[in-house]
């Protein structure tokens, strides 16, 4: 699995397949776990291990990283990102704040979600869509990838907004050859009185067993190029899509953060 291949090119990402036994916290990361069994220690600690990697990478110090209020990860000051653990893998991503708005990762087995999962986080036209999408790839558990692109979103949202974002606020549309989503909110963002529902685009990957996705508002998408700009217009649809005058495209949800 590689991480780094659905988020932006300003996004630093570390992951791991192990737990390290001796993976270190700081003292307010201690006290956020300090009730919790072994497995769940071992796989906070080794997340944040990953954090610490990829703030080294965006040249920043070792810095704790505790959980707040909603278990959001209190990131150092100038700094978004977002964690995900699943069995046999953790992963963080992070950037500074002034080149992307949010972060959201979120990783899970490639495996099918039980029924009463399912029509719990899945609207009836994604259930139609997840069927469609089986049909033509069987290889991947899509009602699985559109529960983890809904996490991912929630992940985003949830530091900027402290609001709780149900299942059903969140349209997934996922296209199956070229790796991406696009997430519709049926709720307003902060500035977003009488404007339209936002839109965010993100990224999934199949790989390993498992399945990743990631959204991150207001990055340079590597995938895109300037000279392409028009046929990601034709892909996400034009209210969803906005480019800079060199082409790159910009996430429409950068409208309400
Ligand atoms: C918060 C939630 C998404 C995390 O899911 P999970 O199955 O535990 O997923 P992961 O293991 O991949 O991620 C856990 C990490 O997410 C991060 N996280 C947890 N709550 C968070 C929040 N409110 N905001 C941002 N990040 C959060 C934390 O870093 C956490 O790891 P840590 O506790 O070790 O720091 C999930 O528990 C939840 O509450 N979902 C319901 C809300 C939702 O998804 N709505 C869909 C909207 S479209």
């Amino acid at each position: 699995m590689t991480i780094e291949a659905v988020l932006p090119a300003e996004v630093m990402s570390a992951e791991t397949t192990t737990d390290d036994p001796i993976a270190v916290l700081f003292p307010e990361e201690e006290a956020c776990v300090s009730g919790a069994v072994d497995k769940r220690r071992r796989e906070y600690a080794t997340v944040r291990q990953c954090a610490r990697r990829a703030l080294a990478a965006l040249g920043m110090p070792p810095a704790p990283i505790p959980s707040g209020t909603g278990r959001d990860p209190l990131w150092p000051p100038g700094i978004v990102g977002s964690m995900t653990h699943c069995d046999g893998y953790r992963a963080a991503a992070v950037a500074r704040a002034g080149t992307v708005h949010a972060i959201g990762i979120d990783a899970e087995p490639n495996d099918p979600l039980p029924n009463d999962v399912v029509r719990a986080v899945l609207t009836a036209s994604e259930r139609v869509a997840v069927r469609e999408l089986a049909d033509a790839e069987p290889g991947v558990s899509w009602d699985r990838l559109l529960f983890s692109a809904k996490e991912a979103v929630y992940k985003a949202w949830y530091p900027i907004m402290h609001t709780w974002l149900g299942f059903e606020d969140a349209e997934i549309g996922v296209h199956r050859s070229d790796g991406s989503f696009i997430a519709k909110l049926t709720v307003p963002g902060p500035d977003a009185a009488g404007s339209p529902p936002a839109t965010l685009s993100g990224r999934w990957l199949a790989a390993d067993g498992l399945l990743v996705t990631a959204v991150a508002p207001g990055g340079q998408p590597r995938w895109v190029v300037p000279d392409v700009a028009s046929a990601v217009r034709e892909l996400v649809g034009e209210e969803s899509a906005t480019f800079n005058r060199s082409g790159i495209k910009k996430p429409a949800w950068r409208n309400v953060l």
